[in-house]
């Protein structure tokens, strides 16, 4: 695979980031996932735009101009042949010659960038969306700006393992009382014509496919409802579901052992699918 490293296409193998590079010592630095659907990237414009916000709520210097990163972009969909997948970006603060909590003078330490493509044939026809997903309910101990997209991943990834452990899919998080938000994606729960998803503040990822789904929601008749919802509630649900840019709206069918409807994905999740991949590609 061709990846891309501070100007420079290269072979993975070539690739190589100092030690010193804050991403790998203090998870100093921001992503993007875009997916690639094919050929096509989808909503890069989203994810740029949110890329900047991550950057600049950190003081973080932009590597280049967005256009720049979607020459990038391209191109390496284009090297590595990619019809359907993913193109992970990521910005750091850089590799200072040494560890300090203080942040370096960007004028001697440039950011890193680094993109790479993930190839996922037929991830639009993924088998989980026809079966559903199982969720379990776990704490939100994240730190309080989920709103930046960072590379601290610990916690997300320990929630998929917890998840993994109990034989379900992912991890709903939870915090006084009410969902937050998955691992790796928004959520939502439908009861009758009304949608429920949490409101955008810096408890959540503001994801781009969620801003996607709630429009297509509207135009398609259907109520937004943008509040907090417990586990609960959601048990109570007629149907739930999950997005992000690799899973597009994947159903939820089980929620901490409690089977949603008749434990098949519902028709509204299935039919938002549907609207959000013919409208996004
Ligand atoms: N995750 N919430 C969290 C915590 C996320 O990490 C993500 C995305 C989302 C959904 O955002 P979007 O629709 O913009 O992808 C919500 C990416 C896909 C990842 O970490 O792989």
């Amino acid at each position: 695979r061709t990846v891309f490293l501070n100007g420079e296409y290269l072979p993975e193998t070539e690739a190589k980031v100092s030690i010193f590079d804050r991403a790998f010592l203090m998870a100093d630095g921001v992503y993007e996932v875009t997916s690639v659907l094919g050929g096509k990237l989808i909503d890069f414009d989203g994810h740029a735009r949110r890329l900047q916000r991550s950057l600049d709520e950190l003081q973080m210097p932009a590597p280049c101009s967005m256009d720049a990163l979607l020459e990038i972009h391209r191109e390496l969909v284009r090297l590595n042949g990619i019809e359907d997948g993913l193109v992970y970006l990521q910005v750091t603060r850089g590799a200072p010659g040494d560890r300090d909590f203080t942040w370096p003078d960007p004028e001697t330490c440039p950011p890193t960038l680094v993109l790479f493509t993930q190839n996922k044939p037929g991830l639009a026809d993924s088998p989980a969306a026809k079966a559903g997903i199982k969720v379990i309910s776990i704490e939100d101990i994240r730190w309080h700006r989920r709103d930046i997209k960072t590379t601290q991943l610990l916690y997300p990834s320990m929630g998929k393992m917890m998840a993994k452990k109990a034989g379900a899919d992912d991890a709903w998080m939870i915090e006084d009382g009410f969902v937050t938000e998955g691992t790796s994606n928004n959520a939502y729960i439908i009861k009758g014509n009304k949608i429920i998803t949490r409101a955008l503040s810096n408890d959540i990822l503001h994801g781009i496919t969620r801003a996607a789904v709630l429009r297509f929601a509207q135009e398609a008749q259907m109520e937004v409802e943008e509040r907090n919802f417990t586990i609960d509630e959601a048990k109570e649900a007629d149907e739930a579901f999950i997005s992000s840019a690799s899973m597009f709206v994947m159903p939820v069918v089980e929620i901490d052992g409690v089977t949603l409807g008749d434990g098949t994905p519902g028709t509204r999740a299935l039919r938002l699918r549907e609207i959000y991949l013919d409208e996004s590609r």
